[in-house]
C-alpha cells in the first residue's frame, strides 16, 4: 500500500497537478485527419499531425519563428507548415525547410520539442513526461477494440473541473442516484479494494439487467420493463491516468482522461458490449464479422452521452463550489474515494 510523506497527505487534492510519466490519450484516431490538431495536455499545448503516409507526430504547438500556433498549418508530406510564413519543420522538430532562406544562409538551428506518440487502439496515445522513460512503459490500449466479439460507443467529456472530480465520480458506484436506473447497474454494494502504487481496485456486488445473451437484449437499454435484475459482480479499477469497469461478462467501459489544467478536463468514454453469448456469429466469416461491428459501432453513444451530460453538470457544481470555499470539506462515506485520492497524490509524488 502506498505510504504518503506528511507534506503530501496534506496537499490539497483539487490543486494536483499530474505524473507525466505515463501515456496519455490526446485524440482519437478519427480525429486526426489530413488536417494538424492542437491539444492541450496539462497546460502544455501539443499539435499532433498525420503525415502523408499516414504516421502520427506530435510537437510542441508553437512556431520558434514568431511563436504562432503551428496547428493552424498543414501538412506537406512529412513536415508541419507553419501559417504565417511557411517554415517547415519534420517529426523531430527541427526546421526542414524555410521557403524565402537566401543561398548564403543556413536552416535556423530552432528545434521545438517533440513528443513520444503512439497510434494504438483508436486513440492517439502521447507520453509528456521523461522520453527515455517512453520506451519502457506500453500505452494500456483497449483490447476490445479490434476484437470482433465486442461493440464499441465512443462519448466524449468535457468538463470545466479538476479531473479529480471525475476520477472520483466514476469510481463512487453509489451515484446510480443521479441517473435514475438508466446506468446498467443497481444497488451496489462495496465489497473490498485492492491497491498498489499504480492502481485502486474497487469490487462492489451490484444488480445488473445487463445480460447480451438474445438477440434482442440491447432493447433492454431503450425499454426498462423489459429488464430483469440479477447479482453481479461490478469492479472499477483507477488504473492511474486511467479508469475501467466491468460489471458481470457482457459490459467493459474506459475512461481516458486528458487534463487540460486545474480547471479544464478532457476524456473519452468508451463502451462495449460483448457478443460472446453468441456462438453461431462466431462461426461466420471474418469480413461478415467485421461489418457488424463496424455497422453496430457507437450503438449505445446517445445512451452515453446522457449519462455523461448528467455526471459532468454534478462536476462542475463541485468545481465551482469547491472555488468559492475551497476551505469547505467533504463528508465522504465511501473507502474507495479516499484511496483513489491517495493514489493521485502519491502519483504526483513521484515527479
Ligand atoms: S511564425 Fe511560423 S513561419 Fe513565421
Ligand atoms: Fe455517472
Amino acid at each position: 500500500m502506498t505510504s504518503l510523506s506528511p507534506t503530501t497527505q496534506n496537499r490539497d487534492v483539487r490543486q494536483l497537478g499530474i505524473n507525466p510519466n505515463h501515456w496519455y490519450v490526446v485524440a482519437s484516431s478519427a480525429e486526426v485527419k489530413t488536417e494538424p490538431l492542437g491539444v492541450t495536455l496539462w497546460h502544455q499545448p501539443i499539435v499532433i499531425y498525420r503525415d502523408s503516409a499516414g504516421k502520427i507526430h506530435a510537437l510542441e504547438d508553437r512556431c520558434p519563428h514568431r511563436q504562432v500556433k503551428l496547428s493552424h498549418g498543414k501538412v506537406i508530406g512529412e513536415n508541419l507548415e507553419c501559417a504565417y510564413h511557411g517554415w517547415r519543420f519534420n517529426g523531430d522538430g527541427q526546421c526542414a525547410e524555410v521557403p524565402y532562406l537566401a543561398a548564403n544562409q543556413k536552416l535556423p538551428n530552432c528545434d521545438i520539442r517533440r513528443y513520444p506518440v503512439q497510434e494504438k487502439d483508436g486513440f492517439i496515445w502521447l507520453f509528456p513526461g521523461d522520453e527515455t522513460l517512453a520506451e519502457t512503459i506500453s500505452p494500456m490500449g483497449l483490447p476490445e477494440w479490434e476484437h470482433l466479439n465486442y461493440i464499441g460507443s465512443v462519448a466524449i467529456i468535457h468538463c470545466q473541473a479538476h479531473y479529480s472530480y471525475l476520477i472520483e465520480n466514476l469510481m463512487d458506484m453509489y451515484h446510480g442516484h443521479l441517473h435514475q436506473d438508466w446506468q446498467a447497474w443497481a444497488n451496489p454494494v462495496l465489497q473490498d479494494i485492492d491497491e498498489d502504487d499504480n492502481r485502486v481496485d474497487a469490487h462492489y456486488q451490484a444488480q445488473s439487467y445487463y445480460k447480451i445473451d438474445k438477440i434482442w437484449s440491447i432493447s433492454q437499454l431503450f425499454f426498462p420493463a423489459l429488464r430483469r435484475l440479477h447479482p453481479e459482480p461490478l469492479d472499477v479499477s483507477y488504473v492511474y491516468p486511467h479508469w475501467a469497469s466491468t460489471l458481470g461478462k457482457d459490459f467493459k467501459i474506459y475512461c481516458l482522461p486528458c487534463p487540460v489544467n486545474e480547471t479544464e478536463t478532457r476524456a473519452y468514454l468508451i463502451h462495449f458490449t460483448s457478443l460472446n453469448a453468441f456462438w453461431r456469429l462466431h462461426k461466420l466469416p471474418v469480413w461478415f464479422r467485421r461489418f457488424v461491428k463496424d455497422i453496430c459501432f457507437n450503438a449505445a453513444k446517445g445512451l452515453l452521452e446522457g449519462l455523461v451530460r448528467q455526471d459532468v453538470e454534478m462536476i462542475e457544481e463541485e468545481q465551482q463550489a469547491y472555488l468559492q470555499n475551497p476551505e469547505r470539506r467533504n463528508y465522504e462515506l465511501n473507502r474507495a474515494l479516499v484511496s483513489v485520492q491517495k493514489l493521485m497524490k502519491s502519483q504526483v509524488e513521484k515527479v
